[in-house]
């Protein structure tokens, strides 16, 4: 068995993720929602992507883009987004991976379009206001920013349970979860990878990591004090018509 930790500072919750990130995400209304990101790319806009992951956002927002800058903190999903770029040809050309953390970050560069999908889950409520002025900074007047993982439900707290199961030749993987609820706004994340060869359990690897919860309203405000409103009505998008729809803001920074 192996196990990756917590990011308190040294180890990378997504570590031994990469296998099966895009496995366990294969349906098409699988979350972070790809059409929700996607459509609301600017034509033709550089954007910014913090937290891409294995691509599964960026190879859909790409084309749509002029260029797309990617900023990863994890080594082993970089090296995934990487091997997926270098068979498209097309995106070679736009697409940029870098080794970057939030909240604080500077690319010395200027987007249109900044997003997260998946990533606000990571990023302590206190470390906000240091990530949001950087994505302002980030943004040009006009430019458009959307994060999902905003949302009113509770913690999450359950004893394990299956969450999903795939078939890859004569291998079943099976993902469970379990999560203790910390305080209000904070579960410790425990998520389970079985591996079953022709029945049998060959494999047991799990991730233990921190999810935070964050709310609409200290949410918006911390948008607004950086200058970041928002694009349409209220600000709070349903990124999936799904019930458990990992709500989402879309905002703007003003135009001169
Ligand atoms: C749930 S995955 C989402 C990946 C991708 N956005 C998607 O929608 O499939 C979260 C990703 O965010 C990255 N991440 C988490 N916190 C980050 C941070 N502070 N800076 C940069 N990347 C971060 C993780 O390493 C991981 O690859």
């Amino acid at each position: 068995m192996s196990i990756g930790t917590d990011p308190s500072g040294s180890s990378d919750p997504y570590a031994i993720t990469p296998g099966y990130y895009d496995l366990f995400r294969a349906r098409e209304d699988a979350l972070p929602s790809v059409p929700f990101f996607a459509d609301l790319t600017p034509p033709g806009a550089d954007a910014l992507e913090i937290g891409p992951g294995t691509g599964r956002l960026a190879l859909a927002v790409a084309p749509r883009a002029r260029s797309l800058f990617c900023m990863e903190r994890s080594a082993t999903m970089r090296a995934v987004l990487i091997a997926k770029l270098a068979q498209r040809p097309d995106l070679r050309p736009k697409v940029t991976v870098v080794e970057g953390s939030a909240p604080a970050f500077d690319l010395g560069r200027a987007f249109d379009y900044v997003y997260l999908g998946g990533v606000l889950e990571h990023v302590p409520p206190s470390e906000r206001p240091a990530l949001f002025a950087a994505i302002a900074a980030h943004l040009r007047p006009g430019g458009l920013c959307a994060m999902d993982m905003v949302l009113r439900m509770p913690a999450p707290d359950q004893d394990e349970r299956v969450m999903d199961e795939q078939d890859l030749g004569e291998c079943r993987y099976i993902l469970s979860a379990s999560a203790r609820r910390l305080g209000p706004d904070l579960s410790r994340l425990r998520q389970t990878y079985r591996t079953y060869l022709r029945g049998e359990l060959v494999a047991t690897e799990s991730v233990e990591r921190l999810h935070h919860m964050h709310r609409p309203e200290p949410v918006l405000k911390e948008l607004a004090d950086v200058g970041l409103h928002p694009a349409e009505g209220d600000g709070l998008a349903q990124a999936t018509p799904l019930p458990d729809d990992p709500g989402a803001v879309v905002v703007r920074k003003a135009a001169p």
